[in-house]
Order: C-alpha cells, then sequence, then structure tokens
C-alpha cells in the first residue's frame, strides 16, 4: 500500500506505548494519521504495527521524519495530537510546531497528565500562534488501543472539531445497564454506547479533573493493597487464596478494574515458578506526582482528603525500605492470635465491608475536591458526566461509578457523596464491620492507613459536634485569634483577655 501524496486527517507526536495505542485506534476508526517522533524507531515501529493491524486495502497511517514533513501530509486546518511526557516536552514540542508553521486555527491536543495550571498558561502562551487544547487519556495502553476515558477541555470552538474524532476513540458504555462495552480486537468498532468522553470546562479544568481521577485511583489501590496485606501478613493467606477472594469481591459492589487486575497480578507465576510474583516485586512504591498534586490541591482548596493523602504518604513510606528492615528487627509488634476458618472468614467478610466504605469516602473527597476547585477558578463542572466518563476506559472504572452518576443526576448540587441518600444507606449498613475491621487489622498489627483514615473522615463529616471549639480556645489563647460563639449571630467575635486576671470576655 502507497502512502505517496496521501494527506491525512490527524497529525500525532510522540509514538511511545500511549500514542502508538491512540494512533491504531484513530485508524481503527477511521482517521488517517501522519505520525511523527524524536526516535526513528519508534516511527517505524508504530508503521510496522498498522501494518500488522490494517485490515483495510487502504493506508492508515504515515510515517514522518520531521515537524514539516508532518505539516506536509496535513489537511488544513492541522489537529494534531501530542502524547509526550507532561512538563518540558510539551512546550519544546508546542515550539516546534511553531517553527515548522502552525496556524492560528489549528489545534494541538495535549493528551498527557501535564499539571492543569501549566495547561492554563500554555493557553495564553501560545493562543497567538495556535489553539492549545487538552484531553488527558486513562486507561493505559489497552485503554488508548481500544477506548480510553478522555478529559476534554479548552476552547469550546476546539471542542466542535475534535468531537466526533474524541467520541469514535472513546471507550463505550452500554447506556442501559451502564456497564463497558469492550473493544478487544484490532479493527472492532462499537457503534452503540455512550462514549466516555465529554467536554469538561475551560483550558486546565480537564486535566484538573484528571488530576483528581490520578488521586482517587492512588486510594483506590491502596486500600486494595491494605486488604491484600491484612489477608497476607495478619490472615496468613498465600497468594492464590487472596486472589479468589478478591474474585469473589468482584462480583459485588466492589467490582472494578484494579480489583481484577489485582487477581491477576496475584495469581502470576513467571516462567512457571513455584513463586508468585508478587512475592518477587521489591515493596517499593513509585509515583510520578498525580497523587502528590491532588493531595496538594486538597489543601489549597481546603478540602479535607485523607484518604488520598495517605495513599501518597503509603507510597512514600514504602520507598524507605532500608529504615522499615531495621526498625522490623526492633520495634515490637503484637503476637498474632491462632484463628479458626470460621474466624478468619469473618475477618474477610468484615474487610470486604470497610474496602466499600473507604472506597466511598475516597470517590467522596475526590468529587468535593472538584466542586470547591470549581468554585474557586469559576469552572462549572458536570459531576454526574464526569462520573459517567469514569465508567469505562479509566483505571478508576468500577460498577459503583454508576451508583456516583446516579447520586449527581439525582442533585447535581450535592455537596459530598456521603449524603446522597444512596450512599447512606450503603454507610449505614456497613459502618459497624468497618469499624471492627481496623480494630483486626490494628489488632494484628498491620497497617491500613487509608481504610482507617477514611473511617476517620467519615466520623469527621457525621460529627456535629467536632473538638474545634477547644481548639479555638487554644488559638485565642496564645494568639488572641478570636472565635465565634455557638449562641451569637455567626461572623461575631470574641476574645478573652487571658493574660489579665479577671480573663474578661470581649465582644468584637
Ligand atoms: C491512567 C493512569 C495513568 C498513569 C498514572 C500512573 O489514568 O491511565 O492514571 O495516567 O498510569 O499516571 O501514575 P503513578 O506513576 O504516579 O502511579
Amino acid at each position: 500500500m502507497t502512502t505517496e501524496n496521501m494527506m491525512c486527517d490527524i497529525g500525532f507526536i510522540g509514538l511511545g506505548v500511549m500514542g502508538k495505542n491512540l494512533v491504531l485506534n484513530l485508524a481503527d476508526n477511521g482517521y488517517t494519521v501522519a505520525a511523527f517522533d524524536l526516535s526513528t524507531d519508534k516511527v517505524n515501529d508504530a508503521i510496522a504495527q498498522d501494518a500488522l493491524e490494517n485490515k483495510s486495502d487502504k493506508p492508515r497511517v504515515v510515517g514522518c521524519s520531521s515537524y514539516t514533513e508532518l505539516f506536509s501530509r496535513l489537511k488544513a486546518p492541522h489537529t494534531i495530537v501530542l502524547s509526550v511526557p507532561a512538563g518540558a516536552p510539551v512546550d519544546h514540542v508546542c515550539e516546534s510546531l511553531i517553527g515548522a508553521g502552525i496556524q492560528p486555527d489549528d489545534i494541538v491536543i495535549d493528551t498527557g497528565n501535564s499539571l492543569w495550571v501549566d495547561t492554563v498558561e500554555r493557553e495564553k502562551k501560545y493562543k497567538n500562534n495556535f489553539i492549545l487544547f487538552s484531553s488527558a487519556v486513562s486507561g493505559g495502553e489497552t485503554g488508548a488501543r481500544f477506548g480510553p476515558a478522555l478529559m476534554p477541555s479548552g476552547s469550546p470552538y476546539a471542542w466542535t472539531r475534535i468531537k466526533p474524532i474524541w467520541e469514535a476513540i472513546a471507550a463505550k458504555v452500554d447506556p442501559q445497564t451502564g456497564k463497558p462495552l469492550e473493544r478487544t480486537e484490532p479493527g472492532q468498532i462499537v457503534e452503540n454506547g455512550d462514549p466516555c468522553a465529554a467536554y469538561i470546562g475551560p483550558a486546565g479544568a480537564g486535566h484538573f479533573v484528571k488530576m483528581v481521577h490520578n488521586g482517587i485511583e492512588y486510594a483506590d489501590m491502596q486500600i486494595i493493597c491494605e486488604a491484600y496485606h491484612v489477608l497476607r501478613a495478619g490472615l496468613g493467606y498465600s497468594p492464590e487464596e487472596i486472589a479468589g477472594i478478591f474474585e469473589n469481591w468482584n462480583k459485588g459492589p466492589l467490582d472494578s478494574y484494579l480489583m481484577e487486575i489485582s487477581v491477576e497480578v496475584l495469581r502470576h507465576k513467571p516462567n512457571n515458578d513455584e513463586t508468585p510474583l508478587v512475592d518477587l516485586i521489591l515493596d517499593k512504591a513509585g509515583q510520578k506526582g498525580t497523587g502528590l498534586w491532588t493531595a496538594i490541591s486538597a489543601l489549597e482548596v481546603g478540602c479535607p482528603a485523607p484518604t488520598i493523602a495517605q495513599a501518597v504518604f503509603a507510597r512514600s513510606i514504602s520507598s524507605f525500605k532500608n529504615l522499615r528492615v531495621e526498625a522490623s528487627t526492633k520495634l515490637e509488634g503484637p503476637t498474632l492470635p491462632t484463628l479458626s476458618d470460621s474466624e478468619k472468614q469473618a475477618y474477610v467478610d468484615r474487610l470486604h465491608d470497610a474496602i466499600y466504605c473507604s472506597k466511598i469516602c475516597a470517590y467522596a473527597q475526590g468529587f468535593q475536591l472538584m466542586s470547591l476547585a470549581a468554585k474557586e477558578y469559576k469552572w462549572t463542572l458536570n459531576f454526574a458526566n464526569i462520573a459517567k466518563i469514569w465508567r469505562a476506559g479509566c483505571i478508576i472504572r468500577a460498577i459503583f461509578l454508576q451508583s456516583i452518576t446516579d447520586a449527581f443526576e439525582r442533585d447535581s448540587e450535592l455537596e459530598n457523596l456521603l449524603v446522597d441518600e444512596f450512599f447512606i444507606e450503603q454507610l449505614n449498613k456497613h459502618q459497624i464491620n468497618w469499624r471492627q475491621a481496623i480494630a483486626d487489622a490494628t489488632i494484628l498489627g498491620v497497617p491500613i492507613g487509608a481504610i482507617s483514615s477514611s473511617l476517620s473522615y467519615y466520623d469527621s463529616v457525621r460529627c456535629g459536634v467536632l473538638p474545634a471549639n477547644l481548639l479555638q480556645g487554644q488559638r485565642d489563647f496564645f494568639g488572641a485569634h478570636t472565635f465565634e460563639r455557638v449562641d451569637a449571630p455567626a461572623g461575631k467575635k470574641f476574645h478573652v483577655e487571658w493574660s489579665s486576671e479577671a480573663r474578661k470576655l470581649i465582644e468584637l
């Protein structure tokens, strides 16, 4: 098949694993792609993969060896998708595109995990040169190939041009059941179904939402890992047995992609070895930063998000391997009790409920963070739509996102998921087991920071009176920071002259 003189619909820059798979996804959906990467090997690899997967009699992907060649192969106005690492590489590509003659009506779509404030700045910086649009992609390499969740944001005009492309390549959900309509084969197309791509808002909003997706992802992963730890170190189950427990849990409200892949990881024995892979993987967690950004953003807008922050701390503490190994020989923990099979089963059942409730808290924190950020940064976010596009394609896809969609469809202004009628019922039903599971783990000496901080969050949210009254008294004592009173109009300030003998109460 010759590609000579072929003019393409889309330009694509960055042919790493995500980029290459997005190119093939675009091609499957009928878009011709001019593909470029600084590495010629990556360009050749993408072309070779397309040759293997292209079932049509027409060429779909043209390899380009420079930015100039990329433009010479593109239909105008140009639409160029970037899949390059966040940060400086995005600016490097933008500058190179300017050098190669990009036009003001051309659109550049950043699909990486850029920091949202960088996206806001970039849109302004390049507005005279081209339209910078952003659309974070979630779903890893399989999602990119067969349907990711997409979080587009930026110029509404640009969205009108991008929408048909994005809706075609996105994951799809069965509108009746809310369940993913999977694509698994090259060339396969899902015609009907709700696409997991919805316009999020102005520049930066999409990257903010993707960042929060990742913060929730961190929390969800950590909660599952803590359950694994209790089952393994506290109750002595083998990886195979834990895979069986997780597989069972994956049939109910905990049904999720992360649970499913945890089963796969726990069952895997490389090269048919006896030792499960999980026992060979070093227990030091990596992180690229999106969970940390979520925790920082939560602190900045004053959103309580302890489960997400704790998930970041859990990764940090895991990296202190030498300290932990040394401390494990010096600091004592409890002696593990001997438990009967039925006692162990009761622990397992309680742990299931603890994961479910903790997961509700993690999502509640993420959604409240988006809501507070929307107020702060003047975005209008549609939370039902955000939950909808996370139902398939992305890493946190789960059956449970339909319940979140329903909650925001009942009340688009819902302040916190914990006060939605469905979640109230679920939490009330499971909270005793949640508490007991935390007591179990504590007595077994297994750390469960994300699960237990979720319970503290839950208890704080449902606490009509918190000890912040004493705290305000302390602040007033040492710093004359004043306080409000329960029996005075809101906003009226009081202070006690603590250093005088009379300790007179002053109305300010
Ligand atoms: C996704 C993932 C993706 C990436 C994370 C990994 O939605 O597809 O979240 O964006 O895998 O950034 O993050 P860490 O390396 O920080 O775990």
